[in-house]
C-alpha cells in the first residue's frame, strides 16, 4: 500500500456520487488505454514502467557520477528548461533545509540552475559568482537544441575552459540527452563528456525518474534508490488497482474531470509547506503542457498557504466561481516548534500555549478548506505522511499516471506539446536565424499594422 491518501469530503457537495461513478468508469477505460499502450502518443509511454525497470547498475552509474561531482565541486549547475529541470528541482528543494548549518554546508554540493530563462542579469551574476568557485555542470536537453539551455551552456562551457583548461573539464561536464542525435550529443562526443541517455519513449515532463532528474538529485546528496522505490510502489499499486477499487490516480482524474464538466476550469494546487513550491511548478508543467490543447484543458495554478491567503485568499473565497483546489497535505513535519506561555500575554497568544506550530498550520488548513467549500470552491485533499525521497517518488509517479489518465479522459494527446513551437518560431525569426526569413517579414509587416 502506498502512503498517499485522497479525501473528497469537501468535493462531495459539488460532485454527485452518480456523476463521480460515470467519471470513474471513463477513468478506468483511460487507465486500460495507458496500460495497453493503445492511445494517442503511445510511443511516449516509456515512463509507465520506468521505476520497476530501473536497474541497480543504472542507479550505480548515476551515483558514481554524483560522487565524482561531490569530490571536486562546491556547486553543480543544472542547465535545462521545462521537463529537463523541474522534476529535479522539485525533489531537491522539497528535501533541502532552507537554512544550512556549517555541517551540511561542508558536506553537500549546492545545486544552481541556469538555462531555464533568458534573463541577462541572472546569467551575468551566475557567471561572476562561479568565477572563483569549484563547480561542475549537468547540461540536460532531450532535443539537444533548446535555445535557453544551449545559450547558458555555451556561456558556462567557455567559463569552464578558461578556468580549468579545455583538457581538464571532462570530469566537470555531464550531458543528459538523446542517445544519438542533437547538437548536445555531438558536443558531448566531441569533448568526451560523460553522457546519460534520455530514452526515446520518455518525454521531458515525464522524465524525472530518468537521469534527467536522478543525477542532480543524487549530486545534491539524496537517495535516488529510495526515490525509485517509492515510485515503484506507486507504479505497482496504480497498475494493479481498478478504478472502482479505489485507484488513487483514477479518483483524482475523475474528480477533476467531473468538476471541469461543471465549469470549474482552473485547478489550484495548494500546499502549506513552502518547500513544496517547485513540486507545484513541476505539477503545473505536467498538467498544463499535457492537457492544454485543442481549446481544452483545466488551467493549472498554484498557491502557497498560509502566505497567499493574504494575497490570493480574497479571490479564491469570493471571486469568479471557476475554481477547484487540490490541497497537498503533509501530515507530520520533520521538526516541530512548541509555543510556550508568556507571563504578561501582551501579544494575546497564550491561548496557543502548549500547542505545536504544526497544529496551528493544520487548523489554518481545515479552517480554509471549510471556508473555501462554503464559498463555492470544491477542495480535494491529497495526504502524505511526511516529505521523504520515498513519498516524493510515490507522489510524482502518482501525478504522472493521473495526468495520462486525465488527458485521455479529456480527449487529448497528453504526450505532445505542439503549441510550444509558436513562440520559438517568432523568436528565431526576430533574431535572424537562417530559414526564418519569411516569418520575419510577416512579423514586421504585422507589427506595422498594430
Ligand atoms: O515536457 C517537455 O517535453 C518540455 O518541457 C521539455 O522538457 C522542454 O521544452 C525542454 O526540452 P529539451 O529537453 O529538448 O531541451
Amino acid at each position: 500500500m502506498s502512503n498517499l491518501k485522497i479525501s473528497d469530503r469537501f468535493v462531495k457537495p459539488f460532485l454527485s456520487q452518480a456523476n463521480l461513478e460515470v467519471e470513474l468508469e471513463r477513468a478506468e477505460k483511460a487507465r486500460q488505454t495507458v496500460l495497453n499502450r493503445s492511445g494517442l502518443g503511445k510511443e511516449f509511454l516509456g515512463w509507465v514502467n520506468l521505476p520497476s525497470q530501473t536497474k541497480a547498475e543504472d542507479l550505480q552509474s548515476i551515483r558514481k557520477a554524483a560522487e565524482l561531482i561531490q569530490s571536486h565541486s562546491q556547486y553543480l549547475v543544472v542547465v535545462g528548461i521545462g521537463g529537463s529541470y523541474l522534476g529535479a528541482r522539485a525533489v531537491i528543494e522539497a528535501l533541502t533545509p532552507e537554512f544550512s548549518t556549517p555541517e551540511t554546508q561542508k558536506k553537500t554540493v549546492k545545486i544552481l540552475y541556469a538555462g531555464h530563462h533568458l534573463d541577462a542579469d541572472y546569467h551575468f551574476r551566475l557567471l561572476a559568482f562561479l568565477e572563483n568557485k569549484e563547480f561542475s555542470v549537468n547540461v540536460i536537453s532531450k532535443s539537444g537544441t533548446t535555445t535557453e539551455p544551449a545559450i547558458a551552456f555555451r556561456l558556462l562551457l567557455s567559463l569552464l575552459e578558461r578556468k580549468y583548461g579545455k583538457e581538464n573539464i571532462k570530469n566537470r561536464v555531464f550531458a543528459t540527452t538523446d542517445k544519438s542525435k542533437g547538437a548536445l550529443k555531438n558536443l558531448a562526443d566531441e569533448y568526451g563528456f560523460p553522457s546519460f541517455v534520455i530514452p526515446d519513449d520518455v518525454g521531458g515532463r515525464y522524465s524525472v525518474f530518468t537521469p534527467v532528474g536522478l543525477l542532480p538529485i543524487a549530486a545534491a546528496g539524496f537517495s535516488i534508490n529510495k526515490l525509485i522505490d517509492g515510485a515503484k510502489q506507486m507504479e505497482t499499486e496504480l497498475h494493479a488497482t481498478p478504478s472502482q477499487d479505489g485507484n488513487l490516480a483514477c479518483m483524482y482524474a475523475s474528480i477533476r474531470n467531473g468538476l471541469y464538466a461543471l465549469g470549474k476550469t482552473t485547478e489550484i494546487f495548494v500546499s502549506y509547506n513552502p518547500s513544496l513550491g517547485y513540486v507545484s511548478e513541476w505539477w503545473k508543467q505536467l498538467f498544463g503542457e499535457s492537457e492544454g490543447k485543442s481549446g481544452k484543458g483545466i488551467f493549472p495554478a498554484s498557491v502557497q498557504f498560509t502566505t497567499d491567503l493574504h494575497s490570493m485568499g480574497q479571490y479564491i473565497q469570493d471571486g469568479e466561481r471557476k475554481l477547484m483546489e487540490t490541497v497537498l497535505k503533509v501530515e507530520t513535519p520533520k521538526q516541530d516548534v512548541y509555543l510556550t506561555e508568556k507571563t504578561d500575554d501582551n501579544d494575546g497568544l497564550n491561548y496557543l500555549a502548549g500547542k505545536k506550530l504544526s497544529e496551528v498550520n493544520q487548523s489554518a488548513m481545515l479552517g480554509t478548506l471549510i471556508a473555501h467549500k462554503d464559498g463555492g470552491v470544491p477542495c480535494l485533499e491529497i495526504n502524505v505522511p511526511s516529505i521523504t525521497e520515498e513519498t516524493l517518488g510515490e507522489l510524482l509517479y502518482f501525478y504522472e499516471f493521473a495526468c495520462a489518465i486525465s488527458g485521455y479522459m479529456l480527449g487529448v494527446n497528453p504526450f505532445d506539446q505542439p503549441g510550444v513551437e509558436d513562440y520559438k518560431n517568432n523568436m528565431f525569426a526576430l533574431l535572424g536565424k537562417k530559414g526564418f526569413e519569411t516569418r520575419k517579414k510577416e512579423i514586421l509587416s504585422h507589427l506595422e499594422t498594430i
